[in-house]
């Protein structure tokens, strides 16, 4: 245990982030270990095109189809050689139109990162909207395949009402202004859960010393670092099968960028914002009058999400 205690263990953390949001996350989950002394080593993750931040509204709905059939893109050779031999691995993402976000997914997917992760040790750290388990669902499945020991996932969101974080995140990403405006809130996650998100450093630091990282998740849950909500898993998962078929329609037309898919993309952005604002709120009346019914099967479902199983 002394042995251990005196180790200094290293972290290697890979992430891709536009607006710096889920560096200050994952910044604030690892202070614990970082002043405890361990090692952190930063990886970003970096696309050969950048993806211009804030989007133009064509360039923002222009990423849909590639990001939720998770096409990849070109990204910067990663450099695996000085954390080869990392304790521990920590994958920060965010969804984008509920997948992984393109850059995220086009790291994952190379066969040079399967290689590195089989057998490592994971934390996911995820920064999202509020609509995160179909990516989560999708990173499971390379992780699994991977051979990975994952251990845990940390994922924050903005605690606003659905509708209301769909208002300001349009804001943010498009108009770039993330501060309350009018009778809008702040975007994202609030600086408060941010910060509040280095309780789970000391939890994640006592399983590097003990070896044991069994009991990790259970506190992540208990403290807050992970929710499931069966009302947004609903509308989430409703959407996601649809998408996948826009997705497909899209893809017909041409790849990315291509003028041909112009007009299919602006029929996904008025199908997109009638969803939201007109179908969803039957859709949730739907669910609340069914709720009683399949409260059971909404507990299982969340239990296997939040605890990472199948
Ligand atoms: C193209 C795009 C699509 C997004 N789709 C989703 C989504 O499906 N679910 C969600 O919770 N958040 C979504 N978001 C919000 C992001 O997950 C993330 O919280 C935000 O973009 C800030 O991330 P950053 O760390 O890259 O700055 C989307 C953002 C972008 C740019």
């Amino acid at each position: 245990m002394n042995e251990e205690i005196n180790k200094k263990f290293h972290i290697a953390v890979f992430y891709y982030t536009q607006t710096g949001q889920l560096l200050d996350i994952i910044k604030s989950v690892l202070s614990f270990p970082d002043k405890s002394g361990c090692k952190v080593t930063y990886k970003e993750i970096v696309p050969e095109r950048a993806f211009a931040f804030p989007w133009s509204k064509e360039s923002f709905y222009e990423a849909f189809p590639e990001s939720r059939a998770e096409i990849p893109v070109k990204i910067k050779d990663m450099d695996f050689s000085d954390i080869e031999e990392a304790d521990l691995v920590v994958l920060g993402y965010q969804p984008w139109f509920l997948a992984p976000s393109i850059p995220f997914a086009s790291f994952i997917d190379q066969e040079k990162t399967a290689m590195y992760l089989k057998g490592k040790k994971v934390i996911t750290v995820v920064g999202s909207r509020n609509m995160w388990i179909s990516s989560h669902m999708s990173i499971k499945r390379r992780l699994d395949k991977y051979g990975c020991k994952w251990c845990g996932n940390i994922a924050l969101e903005d605690r606003h009402n659905n509708y209301i974080s769909v208002l300001t995140i349009f804001r943010w990403l498009i108009d770039g202004q993330k501060g309350s405006s009018g009778f809008l809130p702040a975007a994202g996650v609030s600086d408060s859960d941010i910060a509040n998100a280095a309780v789970h450093g000391e939890d994640i630091y006592n399983s590097l010393i003990s070896g044991d990282f069994s009991t990790l998740q259970k506190k992540i849950i208990e403290k807050g670092g992970a929710e499931f909500h069966p009302q947004i898993y609903f509308v989430e998962s409703n959407g996601n099968k649809l998408w996948g078929k826009w997705a497909a329609f899209v893809l017909e037309k041409g790849g990315y960028g291509d003028k041909n898919r112009a007009f299919r993309l602006k029929l996904f952005k008025y199908y997109l914002l009638t969803v939201i604002f007109v179908a969803s709120p039957f859709g949730l009346l739907f669910f609340y009058l069914t709720y009683p019914f399949k409260r059971r099967s909404y507990e299982k479902i969340g239990k296997n999400i939040l605890f990472l199983q199948n």
